[in-house]
């Protein structure tokens, strides 16, 4: 969408034809809220960059059949290391020499996933935070074998989207994740001990630290499975880390396959 939106041609891939439809009429009520604050006062001016946004955004189910006429992929796929080195393994053998691969990952190693290709240098980490639309914030990740002009390629395409890019090396979490996964791991043991209510713990941190959601409200709006996945992926790194330790409440949560907001309920119930 974003990219989309700043003038780039996009071709989004997913499994099925019916993610995509799902996916696109996403798109298109986000671009309506973007629209709706960005052309306040000139409707004809809001439908017209709608139109135009969605001019350039094409689908596939078929990354291969695509990827000859990009310059640049993103992967946002499942969290799962070897689900994403075969989908880029495969990818590199039909994408042009130039193009540059780039992983949506919160928490795997770039490297590892660099290594599954013969393009090692020509790819890098790009992070976005949800809701991409309102979040400004673009982390690039370069590894060992990045080259310093495809990380600046991947910095220029983040200010193109009009994000504000900061760099990190390769390590766990990146910036952001590394300090707020933790964090959110924590406010579910200070729950699970019963030291306070999960809304308490919400409206503390938005009154008392000015967060604009509550660690139990962002939980939700991540995605618990998200999250275990990533204390899971940390907990294997380094299991005597007391702050990646697996919580028995967000296991049973997931198990119950009650993953936040976009199942109707997580720690908390949706409509
Ligand atoms: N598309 C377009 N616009 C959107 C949007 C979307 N998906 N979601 C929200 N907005 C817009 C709304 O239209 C609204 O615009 P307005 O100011 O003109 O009315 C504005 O955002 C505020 O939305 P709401 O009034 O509905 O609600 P809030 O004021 O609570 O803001 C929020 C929503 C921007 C999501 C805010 O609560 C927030 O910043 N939350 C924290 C998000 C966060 O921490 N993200 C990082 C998560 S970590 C991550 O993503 C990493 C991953 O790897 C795990």
């Amino acid at each position: 969408q974003v990219a989309a939106a700043s003038g780039h041609t996009v071709v989004l891939v997913d499994q099925s034809e019916e993610i995509l439809k799902k996916s696109t009429k996403g798109i298109e009520e986000s671009l309506k809220r973007v629209t709706k604050k960005k052309f306040a006062d000139k409707p004809e001016a809001g439908a017209q960059f709608i139109e135009k946004t969605l001019k350039n955004l094409t689908t596939s189910t078929d990354a291969a059949s695509v990827v000859h006429s990009t310059d640049l992929v993103i992967e946002a796929i499942v969290e799962n290391l070897e689900v994403k080195n075969e989908l880029f393994k495969r990818l590199d053998k039909f994408a042009p020499e130039h193009t540059i691969f780039a992983s949506n990952t919160s928490s795997l190693p770039i490297t590892k996933m660099a290594n599954a290709t013969t393009r090692q240098d020509r790819f890098g980490g790009l992070h976005f935070f949800n809701p991409v639309p309102m979040m400004k914030l673009v982390e690039v990740i370069k590894t060992p074998m990045t080259s310093q002009k495809t990380f600046e390629s991947l910095m220029d395409f983040s200010k193109a989207v009009g994000k504000s890019p900061v760099s990190c090396k390769d390590t766990p979490g990146f910036v952001v994740n590394r300090l707020l996964v933790p964090y959110m791991m924590e406010a579910v043991r200070l729950f699970e001990r019963g030291d306070a209510s999960k809304e308490d713990i919400d409206v503390a941190m938005k009154l008392g630290a000015g967060y604009p959601m509550g660690p139990f409200e962002l939980l939700d709006y991540v995605g618990l499975d998200t999250s275990k996945y990533i204390i899971d992926g940390w907990h294997s790194l380094e299991p005597n880390n007391p702050l990646f330790a697996p919580s028995p409440l967000l296991n049973k949560l997931v198990e119950e396959k009650k993953l936040g907001k976009k199942t109707g309920e997580g720690f908390y119930k949706y409509k």
